[in-house]
């Protein structure tokens, strides 16, 4: 079975650094919608910047070596790695993480963070953000057809607590209503 990890994004970003040089730099990101000006070494990671910078804690540093994905967020609308990926390459980018997930309305709990409670998909909660941006991700992308192919595509978010039964469950469920609803 082939490991379907978040992304790491911002390859492209290590030119700006040197076009910038060391030290300190200000850094315009948007994440969930909203503009934020940080001003960071290049060298700091998105989870860093998203943590300390912006304060949103959702996105959990797990590994911060990109094999567990508990700092799964979004950027452009795909998955990445945050504790792999350079701020610096986000800048002008969108950057979407767990506290910007909501229901259609912009005012409840996304489907999916709804159907991870129902289905009790999550013990200490420590990977639930990263699983969850993983999951809405994969219910777009087309990837929940069975549960192999859950599996495969949820593959990069590792569980300590083994609540993978429950996330599956709850990914069954918001893609089965999707489909009726269709
Ligand atoms: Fe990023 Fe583990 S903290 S993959
Ligand atoms: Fe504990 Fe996943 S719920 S690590």
């Amino acid at each position: 079975m082939t490991a379907h990890k978040p992304a790491v994004a911002g390859v492209e970003g290590a030119g700006v650094l040197t076009e910038r040089g060391p030290g300190p730099v200000r850094v315009e990101l948007v994440v969930n919608r909203a503009e934020r000006a940080v001003d960071i070494e290049p060298r700091v990671s998105l989870l860093q910047a998203l943590r300390e910078e912006c304060g949103l804690t959702g996105a959990k540093r797990g590994c911060d070596q990109g094999t567990c994905g508990a700092c799964t967020v979004w950027v452009d609308g795909q998955r990445v790695l945050s504790c792999l990926t350079l701020a610096i390459a986000c800048e002008g980018r969108e950057v979407a993480t767990v506290e910007g997930l909501t229901d259609e309305t912009g005012t409840g709990p996304h489907p999916v963070q709804a159907a991870f409670v129902r289905h009790d998909a999550f013990q200490c909660g420590y990977c639930t953000p990263g699983q969850l941006m993983s999951a809405v991700a994969l219910l777009e992308e087309g990837h929940a057809h069975d549960d192999a192919e859950i599996g495969e595509w949820m593959s990069g978010n590792l569980c300590r607590c083994a609540a993978y039964p429950n996330i599956r469950a709850a990914i069954r469920e918001v893609r089965d209503r999707r489909r009726t609803r269709a």
